[in-house]
């Protein structure tokens, strides 16, 4: 499908609703509630089947999905606040919960799941330019010194601090 053109114009979300989607092991869709599908400006049939990458906005670093990433296929669940695209161009902002789907008897992930909601102005504004700043670092000298300068910012913030810390405790940190 093709990529629809970044607009610089914010879709505002309702406080009250949440947007959820679940995936297979493999970051595929294969749910996706009407909230979702109101926002993001796809139905079910352009949706499921489709990597989720299907509203990553360009703005975000790479350096948080694979965040996302390493964390989940560990079988733990985090938290990010994440900029996404819609099929019409906009963007809004959402904090995500991302939780892991295991089989009841194995225990391996089958799957995963994330539940959005609007997030504050303040944090947006503060998260933009963490992101802006890291995906310059990203372009520039690539991921690894992307994962330098988050780091850094992160010592900055305290010894240990971890970027789902933060991420789990946003109000406490902004
Ligand atoms: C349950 C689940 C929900 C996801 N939700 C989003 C999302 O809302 N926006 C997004 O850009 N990526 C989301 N991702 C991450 C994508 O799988 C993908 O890693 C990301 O869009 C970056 O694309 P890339 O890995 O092709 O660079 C989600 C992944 C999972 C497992």
């Amino acid at each position: 499908m093709k990529r629809p053109e970044p607009v610089d114009d914010a879709i505002v979300l309702d406080p009250k609703r949440y947007l959820v989607s679940e995936t297979d092991a493999e970051g595929v869709i294969t749910y996706a509630n009407s909230y979702f599908k109101d926002i993001s400006g796809y139905s079910d049939e352009e949706l499921l089947g489709q990597p989720h990458n299907i509203i990553r906005h360009p703005d975000m670093p790479k350096l948080v999905f694979k965040l996302l990433w390493d964390t989940i296929q560990n079988g733990n669940n985090i938290n990010a606040v994440v900029k996404n695209l819609a099929k019409d161009g906009r963007y809004y902002w959402v904090f995500t919960e991302f939780h892991i789907k295991k089989d009841a008897d194995s225990g391996d992930i089958i799957g995963y799941m994330a539940s959005r909601k609007a997030v504050s102005k303040h944090i947006i504004a503060v998260m933009a330019t963490l992101y802006r700043e890291i995906a310059a670092v990203e372009q520039r000298e690539g991921l690894e010194a992307a994962q330098h300068y988050l780091d850094a910012y992160l010592q900055k913030r305290g010894e240990q601090i971890t970027f789902a810390n933060i991420m789990e405790n946003i109000h406490k940190f902004y």
